[in-house]
């Protein structure tokens, strides 16, 4: 009796549903090296850091592409029809849509898509008193599991208008970022159009400064990532040894974010010890940036036609307008 109720709870506990962050800090801190996926940084703190991150002078990427947009947004939105369906992925605080929505003839809808829940809460509300004839459909989902858009939108007849900016492409292994770019393909379907933001290839030093500012607000938001662990997951990360670094991958062109332990210690993670040698790193982000030449060619590997693009001053950034084949 007593053996079968041992074996009855064990049965249990194995059946225990860990939460998908949970999962997610096993199987990535559990080998080595070290490594979490960027989606993690976003509960409501972490978009608050990014918010802080875009108005940063080092952080030029918000800055240039709202630029490109405040310049050319009609010559971006030419060509598509009235009461558009704009669809926009990883959407955050939605604070370039307006200047795409007013370029547009009567957009009917707004279809935003974020990971983050506060983020999109937030930017709906202040769309909401801006838009009032706009509709608002807001999808909470991970867009790296692929994503459906809510059935409400099969009757409505406008043109497609996918928006990617922010060059969160970036943040996609360059075969991560072409499965990505299909699935909008399919999603969005046949005559869509889709405009992109790609951050460019630059010298190291103005890479490297926009993700490792002087003011330490990049550091606040790489670590938030083990508050974040350690308040949703109880785990126990002494914040003061790590340190936020970031480095640049000439090899792979592409920034990487680490949290590197700056001590031998150990961390308790859902009932796992997971040991640190001084050095060693949690990779945490890579942030891809992409020559003009290299950025189309991923986009044609995906299905998508090119038809125009937009080059901020010295190349500093790169909006794409790209459309599905009819
Ligand atoms: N588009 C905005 C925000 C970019 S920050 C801009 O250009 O400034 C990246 C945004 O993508 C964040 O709001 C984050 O919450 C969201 N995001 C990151 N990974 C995601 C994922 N896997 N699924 C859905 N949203 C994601
Ligand atoms: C959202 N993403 C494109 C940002 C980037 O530049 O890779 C996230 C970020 N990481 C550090 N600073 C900003």
């Amino acid at each position: 009796m007593a053996a079968n109720m041992d074996l009855e709870l064990l049965e249990l506990a194995d059946t225990v549903e860990l939460s998908p962050l949970a999962e997610a800090a096993l199987e990535g801190l559990t080998k080595r090296p070290r490594q979490m996926s960027p989606k993690w940084f976003y509960d409501e703190r972490g978009s608050q850091l990014f918010e802080q991150i875009t108005d940063l002078p080092e952080y030029y990427l918000t800055r240039t592409e709202i630029a490109l947009y405040e310049d050319h947004a009609l010559d971006m939105v030419d060509g598509i029809g009235a009461g558009a369906v704009v669809v926009e992925f990883g959407s955050g605080s939605s604070r370039k849509t307006p200047l795409l929505l007013d370029a547009l003839d009567r957009p009917a809808v707004y279809a935003p898509i974020d990971i983050s829940l506060s983020a999109l809460r937030e930017a709906c509300d202040r769309l909401m008193d801006r838009y009032p004839r706009l509709s608002l459909m807001p999808l909470q989902a991970d867009f790296t599991g692929g994503v459906e858009l809510p059935h409400t939108l099969d009757s409505e007849a406008g043109p497609r208008l996918g928006f990617f900016p922010g060059s969160t492409l970036g943040n996609f292994h360059p075969a991560q970022a072409q499965i990505f770019l299909q699935r909008v393909l399919k999603l969005l379907g046949p005559g869509a159009s889709l405009l992109i933001g790609v951050d460019t290839v630059k010298d190291v030093g103005t890479l490297l400064r926009a993700y490792d500012d002087a003011a330490g607000v990049t550091a606040a938001f790489n670590l938030n990532l083990l508050s974040r662990l350690n308040n949703e997951l109880d785990a126990d990360f002494d914040l003061l040894s790590f340190a936020h670094e970031a480095r640049w991958n000439a090899e792979l062109s592409r920034i990487e974010m680490h949290l590197v332990s700056t001590r031998r210690q150990e961390v308790q993670l859902c009932g796992e010890r997971i040991p640190f040698l001084n050095g060693e790193s949690i990779h945490t982000e890579c942030s891809y940036k992409y020559a003009p030449a290299a950025a189309q060619a991923l986009f044609e590997r995906a299905g998508w036609v090119l038809e125009r693009s937009w080059l901020a001053p010295e190349d500093a950034f790169a909006v794409y307008r790209l459309r599905a084949p009819a």
